[in-house]
């Protein structure tokens, strides 16, 4: 039987040879999972004999990583903000960029809103990743989470469950803003927002995400501008809008803000990268000064 060193040794070799990003830390990822072990435990314990049926799991999740399926869904599970959630191929791994987002409506929240009665829109949930984040860190705020997909309503259902937030969590299926019952306060998404034609170029692991969570259509933006246009008639008005787009459609995005919400005041948040990512609306801030 093979020790926990030589396990961690040959899955990081295959996983290489294979051509994987980040072959190493994937490698013990992957230790950590089939182990049941946590992180310190697979360097303190590197003479433990791995037995047989931990090598056939093993060589199982690498015979399926090495076809370029994403890491999150061999394992079922995807970290965001501090939270593990459970991810399926009906929905998009939560990516670090998404946490600006959230970050930063709940910095707008906090300082500047009345939070008692926050009334939170996250338009497009998936996994419920920024929803469920928001009422973990509001615990007074009402949130309506929206999707068109049923299933990743499912996979968002779970995880509200399972984080205790069910209560202030309403799941709404539909067509952006259209299934919400009232006007909100705050507006966060995460829309699609990759041109249709650039997907097919991007990495193998990408194809295996769900189209409709990824193509924004010719220029990656027919649901951020659908949505800036639904969103005057949807959002009170002191309200703001936090949408996370491509560094690249933040000025065409502004423009669209400029023309629906003549009166609010826009901004810029950066992502850790350094990128421009989200774009804030700010209908109180304006009309206050
Ligand atoms: C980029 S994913 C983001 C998922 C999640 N918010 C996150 O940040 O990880 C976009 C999500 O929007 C949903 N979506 C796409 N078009 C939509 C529409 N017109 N109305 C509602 N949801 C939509 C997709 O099904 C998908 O779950």
């Amino acid at each position: 039987m093979p020790s926990l060193r030589e396990a961690l040794q040959q899955t990081h070799q295959i996983l290489e040879a294979s051509g994987i990003p980040d072959a190493r830390l994937e490698a013990e990822v992957m230790v950590m999972n089939v182990m049941r072990m946590p992180r310190q435990d697979i360097f303190a314990q590197q003479e433990l004999a791995v037995s047989s049926q931990q090598q056939e799991t093993l060589s199982q999740v690498i015979d399926r990583r090495k076809q370029r399926e994403p890491l999150a869904y061999i394992l079922g599970y995807k970290e965001f903000y501090g939270v593990n959630l459970l991810v399926t191929p009906d929905v998009l791994i939560p990516r670090p960029e998404t946490e600006t987002l959230v970050e930063h409506a709940l910095f707008m929240s906090l300082m500047g809103m009345e939070v008692a009665h926050l009334v939170i829109a996250d338009v497009g949930t998936g996994t419920g990743a920024i929803a469920l984040n928001l009422a973990i860190h509001l615990p007074a705020a009402r949130i309506y989470a929206t999707d068109s997909s049923e299933k990743a309503l499912m996979v968002a259902n779970y995880n509200i469950r399972r984080h205790n937030v069910a209560d202030r969590v309403t799941l709404c299926h539909g067509d952006l803003m259209e299934p919400l019952p009232e006007p909100v306060d705050l507006i966060v998404a995460n829309l699609p927002y990759i041109p249709t034609a650039r997907i097919p170029t991007l990495q193998p692991e990408i194809q295996w995400e769900p189209a409709a969570a990824l193509d924004g259509g010719e220029q990656g933006m027919d649901q951020i501008t659908r949505l800036i246009a639904q969103a005057s008639e949807r959002l009170n008005p002191q309200g703001s809008i936090l949408l996370e787009m491509d560094p690249e459609q933040v000025p065409l995005a502004e423009e669209l803000a400029r023309q629906y919400f003549p009166e609010a005041e826009t901004g810029v948040e950066r992502d850790l990268a350094g990128l421009d990512r989200v774009l804030t609306i700010s209908r109180g801030v304006a009309e206050e000064a």
